[in-house]
C-alpha cells in the first residue's frame, strides 16, 4: 500500500458494511480529513469559521473564480492553496480526502459528480439540486463511485428541532395528524454572485433567477420542509401552491408562497415563505406538529407540548452540547451549533461507513416537494408527486 493510499484508506467508502464493527473513533487521535472547499462565498466563510475549530479537518484547498470571494475565503483557511477553476483543482490534487460544494445551487450537481467521478466523497449544500434529473445524477455518481454524498440540511441537527423528532417518533403527541410551519424573513443578500447570462451578458443576483436558484422555497424554506417531513415520516402525494411576487416585481423567482403538501396516511404539512417580512418577531420560523394526543412546538430553545383539550404547556428541556465559542461569529453574531454538529456527522460517516444522518434520497425527497410547490404555483394545478420523474 503506498503512502497516499494509506493515508485515506480510514475514509471507507459508503455503503460499505462497516457499521457493525465501527467503533466511536476519537476524532482527536486521528488524522485530520483534507477538505477542497468548491464555492468560496457567504455560506462557505460561516464553514470555515466553524472548520477553524475542528482539528479534525484540514480546509487544503479552495476554489471560486470570484477573486473577492476567494480571498476572503482564504484568509479564513491559512495554508490552503486557492484555485479559479473546481475542475484544476479536482484534477491536480491527489491530496484530498473529501470535498465540500458551496457553489449556487445550480452547480451543486455539475461539481458533486466531477467529485464522486474523481473518487472523492462530498458535503454539498443543500438544496441538493435544482432539478430531479441533477438529483438522479448525484445519486447515480454516489453509486457508481461508491463515495459518500451527504445533503447539507444541518438544520435537522438545531438542538430544539432533534428533539422534536425525537418526541414524535416516540409518539409523545400520539399519530401526527396535521402540521404547519413558515419562514418569514427579509429579501435575499445583495451581495451574493452574479450569474452571467451568456446571451445578453447581462450579470443579475443569482437568487433572482429561476435556472440558477431553482425556486425561492428551495433557497429557504426547505430547512423546515424536510425537518418536518422528517418527522411526518410518510410519503407526499399531491402539492399545491399559490404565489407570486407582492414586492419585488422585477425578479423571475417569487417572494412568498403558500404550500399545501397531502401524504398518504391523510396529514396534511400546510408552509408559508415571505422575504418581505424581516422583522417578523416570534412568527417568524414557526414550526407546529398537531397529534392525536397533543400540540408540540419549539419555544424559546425547549419543546413545548400541550394537550389537545387545554392545560398548561409541559416543557421539554433541550441539551445543546455545542461548544459556544465553537460556533460564536459563524454566521454574523449568530450561533451556527448546526453546522458544527453536521461536520461531526460527516466525520462520523466518513471514518466509519455509516450512512449518513441525510441520504441523498432525503434531498432528492425535499427538492421534489419544493418543484411540485413551484411547479403548483406557476401552473395554479394540483400535483401529484409523478408529476416529476422518480
Ligand atoms: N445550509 C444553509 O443554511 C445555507 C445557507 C446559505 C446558503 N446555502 C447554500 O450555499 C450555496 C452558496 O450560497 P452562498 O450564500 O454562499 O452564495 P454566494 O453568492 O455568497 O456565494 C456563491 C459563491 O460561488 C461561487 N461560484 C460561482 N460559480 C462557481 C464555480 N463554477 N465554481 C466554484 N465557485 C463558484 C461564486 O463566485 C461565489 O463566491 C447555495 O447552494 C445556498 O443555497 C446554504
Amino acid at each position: 500500500m503506498d503512502a497516499k493510499t494509506d493515508r485515506r484508506s480510514f475514509l471507507v467508502t459508503a455503503g460499505a458494511t462497516l457499521a457493525a464493527a465501527a467503533s466511536a473513533l476519537d476524532a482527536q487521535t486521528e488524522q485530520p480529513i483534507r477538505l477542497a472547499i468548491i464555492g468560496a462565498g457567504h455560506r462557505a466563510w460561516a464553514h470555515l469559521a466553524i472548520l477553524k475549530t475542528l482539528p479534525q479537518f484540514q480546509v487544503v484547498a479552495l476554489a471560486d473564480p470570484t477573486p473577492a470571494n476567494l480571498d476572503k475565503a482564504a484568509s479564513l483557511a491559512p495554508g490552503a492553496k486557492t484555485y479559479s477553476d473546481y475542475r484544476k483543482l479536482l484534477a491536480e490534487r491527489n491530496d484530498i480526502d473529501a470535498v465540500v460544494v458551496i457553489t449556487p445551487s445550480f452547480l451543486h450537481s455539475e461539481v458533486t459528480v466531477a467529485a464522486l467521478d474523481r473518487g472523492l466523497p462530498v458535503l454539498c449544500e443543500k438544496p441538493m439540486a435544482t432539478t430531479v434529473e441533477d438529483a438522479n445524477r448525484m445519486i447515480e455518481a454516489s453509486r457508481k463511485s461508491g463515495k459518500l454524498l451527504y445533503i447539507g440540511f444541518q438544520k435537522r441537527l438545531v438542538p430544539v428541532t432533534a428533539k422534536m423528532h425525537e418526541l414524535a417518533a416516540a409518539g409523545e403527541i400520539g399519530t401526527i395528524e396535521f402540521v404547519s410551519g413558515n419562514l418569514f424573513r427579509g429579501d435575499w443578500n445583495p451581495e451574493s454572485w452574479k450569474y452571467t447570462d451568456p446571451k445578453t451578458g447581462v450579470a443579475t443576483n443569482w437568487r433572482y433567477l429561476t435556472f440558477t436558484e431553482g425556486s425561492a422555497l428551495l433557497e429557504d424554506g426547505i430547512h423546515e420542509l424536510d425537518s418536518l417531513n422528517w418527522m411526518i415520516d410518510n410519503r407526499v402525494t399531491r402539492v399545491m401552491a399559490s404565489g407570486g411576487n407582492n414586492v419585488f416585481k422585477q425578479r423571475e423567482t417569487v417572494d412568498h408562497v403558500a404550500a399545501v403538501m397531502e401524504y398518504e396516511n391523510g396529514v396534511k404539512l400546510s408552509f408559508e415563505l415571505c422575504l418581505f417580512a424581516p422583522n417578523a418577531g416570534p412568527t417568524a420560523r414557526r414550526m407546529v406538529l398537531i397529534g392525536s394526543e397533543g400540540v408540540m412546538t419549539p419555544e424559546s430553545g425547549r419543546v413545548a407540548i400541550r394537550s389537545r383539550s387545554g392545560g398548561a404547556a409541559r416543557y421539554v428541556d433541550v441539551v445543546d452540547n455545542t461548544p459556544k465559542a465553537a460556533t460564536a461569529g459563524a454566521i454574523g453574531s449568530a450561533q451556527d451549533p448546526e453546522t458544527y454538529q453536521q461536520y461531526l456527522a460527516f466525520e462520523s460517516s466518513l471514518r466509519t461507513g455509516r450512512p449518513p444522518a441525510v441520504t441523498p434520497e432525503d434531498g432528492k425527497t425535499a427538492i421534489k416537494m419544493v418543484l411540485l410547490a413551484e411547479k403548483s404555483l406557476r401552473t395554479h394545478r394540483v400535483m401529484n408527486w409523478n408529476d416529476l420523474p422518480a
